[in-house]
C-alpha cells in the first residue's frame, strides 16, 4: 500500500486525549500516513441531530482504515433531551455511531486482545495473554428492538409466553456470520506463535503446545441462536485438527476468567458476551486503559481503544493512552506493516516493566502525554 490514508475521529471525552497520544507514537515509529480529521460523537448530536454525519460516512469510505477515539452514548430520553427544539421537533432519534459503522462496513470481527504486561501493578496475574474475537454485527446488537410489542407480533406462537407490556430486544445469529467469526478465530490460533510452555496446564487437547481457541455460548437456554452459533463453530473446528477447541458457558467462563485467566488463549464468541468478557478481560490486566481493539471486515477495519470517553477523567490530561497506542499497533499490523507494529510493543512493554512513568490508574502521577512521550523515545531509539 503506497501512503495510506487513515480518517482520523477523536470523539468525545479521553478519546480526544488519547489520539494525539497515538498519532505521537505512530510518528515516532516512522511510520507514514496522511490523517483525515472527521466529525463524531455527541457535540455533532447536539448541534445536527446526529453522532455520525454524512460527511464522516463519506469519509471512511475514502480512506483506507479509521482510528477512533472514543464516542459519548446516552440512553434515548436522555439523549433527546440535550437536542435543540427544532431537531426534536424532527423527531430525531439517536444511534450509537460506533455500532453502525460496525454494521454499515460490515467489520465482523472485533478483536480484543487483553495481555499482562510484566511490571503492570494492576495485573491481576502475570502471563495472561488473552483475544477475544466477539462478533461484531449482530446478536443482541441487532438493533431490532421495540419499547412496546408490535400487536402482529403476538400471534406468533410462542409469544404467549412473553408479558404484555413487555420491551423485546431480538437476538439475531446467523450462521454465515457465526461461521465467518469462527474461521477468524481458528486462523489466528493457527497463525500464533506456538506456547508449549503455556501456563496454567490443563489445556484439552493442547498437550503439544497448539493453541486453544474456546467457543463461548449460553446454547443449554438460547438453544436456536446459541445452537446456530456452536454448530458454525464445531463446523470450523473440525478443519483446525491442530488447534485446540472446548466449550464454555458463558456464565461459568467468567468465573474461570477470574479463578484461571492464564488456561485461556483465544475466546471466540457473540456480540453481548464478547462486550462483557471484553471488560473483564482488560481488568485482568490493569483496567480499560489497556485495552486495545480492532473492527475488521474483509476491506476496511476500524481501531479504537475499547474504553469509552471517560467523563469521570475527562479534560485532565490523565487518561492512559496504552489502549489506544496498542491500537495504533494493531492499526500498523493491519497495514502489513508488522515491524513497526511488533516494535510499537515492545516500547509498549519496556515502559511499563520500567515503571517510571505511570499514569493514575497504575498507581502512579504522570498524565497522558507523558507516558506517550516515554513510549515515543523508546521507539526512536529503536528499542
Ligand atoms: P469508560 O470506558 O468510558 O470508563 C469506565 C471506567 O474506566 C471509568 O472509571 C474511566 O475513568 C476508566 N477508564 C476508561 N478509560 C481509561 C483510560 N484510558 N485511562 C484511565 N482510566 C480509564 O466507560 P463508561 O464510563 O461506561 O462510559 C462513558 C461513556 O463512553 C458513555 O457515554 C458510553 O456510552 C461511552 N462508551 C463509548 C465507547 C466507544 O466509543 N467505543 C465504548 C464504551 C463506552
Ligand atoms: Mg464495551
Amino acid at each position: 500500500m503506497a501512503r495510506p490514508e487513515i480518517a482520523w475521529l477523536p470523539g468525545d471525552g479521553i478519546g480526544a486525549e488519547v489520539l494525539p497520544a497515538a498519532r505521537l507514537v505512530l510518528d515516532a515509529a516512522g511510520f507514514q500516513a496522511d490523517y483525515l480529521p472527521g466529525d463524531i460523537g455527541w457535540a455533532f448530536w447536539r448541534k445536527e441531530g446526529t453522532p455520525l454525519p454524512d460527511r464522516t460516512i463519506e469519509l471512511l469510505r475514502s480512506t483506507d482504515c479509521a482510528f477512533l477515539g472514543a464516542v459519548t452514548s446516552k440512553p434515548d430520553p436522555d439523549a433527546r433531551s440535550e437536542l435543540p427544539e427544532r431537531l426534536r421537533a424532527k423527531g430525531a432519534r439517536y444511534s450509537s455511531a460506533v455500532l453502525r459503522i460496525r454494521r454499515m462496513f460490515d467489520l465482523y470481527t472485533c478483536l480484543r486482545p487483553c495481555k499482562s504486561f510484566p511490571g503492570n501493578p494492576g495485573n491481576m496475574s502475570e502471563g495472561i495473554d488473552i483475544t477475544i474475537l466477539r462478533e461484531n454485527t449482530e446478536g443482541m446488537y441487532s438493533g431490532a428492538e421495540w419499547d412496546k410489542i408490535p400487536q402482529e407480533l403476538y400471534n406468533i406462537r410462542g409469544m404467549e409466553r412473553v408479558p404484555r407490556q413487555a420491551a423485546i430486544t431480538i437476538r439475531a445469529v446467523t450462521r454465515k456470520a457465526s461461521h465467518r467469526i469462527a474461521k477468524a478465530a481458528f486462523w489466528r490460533a493457527g497463525k500464533g506463535p506456538r506456547r508449549v510452555d503455556a501456563p496454567g496446564g490443563g489445556r484439552p487437547g493442547t498437550g503439544d503446545g497448539r493453541r486453544l481457541v474456546t467457543a463461548v455460548h449460553k446454547a443449554n437456554v438460547m438453544r436456536a441462536t446459541d445452537g446456530v452459533f456452536l454448530a458454525a463453530t464445531r463446523e470450523v473446528a473440525l478443519e483446525h485438527p491442530e488447534v485446540g477447541y472446548e466449550e464454555m458457558l458463558i456464565d461459568a467462563c467468567a468465573m474461570q476468567l477470574v479463578r484461571d485467566p492464564r488456561r485461556f488463549d483465544i475466546i471466540v464468541t457473540t456480540n453481548l458476551f464478547g462486550d462483557i468478557l471484553s471488560d473483564l478481560c482488560a481488568q485482568l490486566v490493569g483496567g480499560m486503559g489497556f485495552a486495545p481493539s480492532a473492527n475488521i471486515g474483509e476491506k476496511y477495519a476500524m481501531f479504537e481503544p475499547s474504553h469509552g470517553s471517560a467523563p469521570d477523567i475527562a479534560g485532565q490530561g490523565v487518561a492512559n493512552p496504552v489502549a489506544a497506542i496498542l491500537s495504533a499497533g494493531m492499526m500498523l499490523d493491519w497495514l502489513g506493516e508488522k515491524e513497526r507494529a511488533a516494535a510499537l510493543e515492545r516500547a509498549v512493554a519496556e515502559v511499563i516493566q520500567e515503571g517510571r512513568v505511570r499514569t493514575p490508574d497504575m498507581g502512579g502521577t504522570m498524565g497522558t502525554m507523558a507516558m506517550a512521550t516515554a513510549i515515543a523515545a523508546k521507539l526512536r531509539k529503536g528499542t
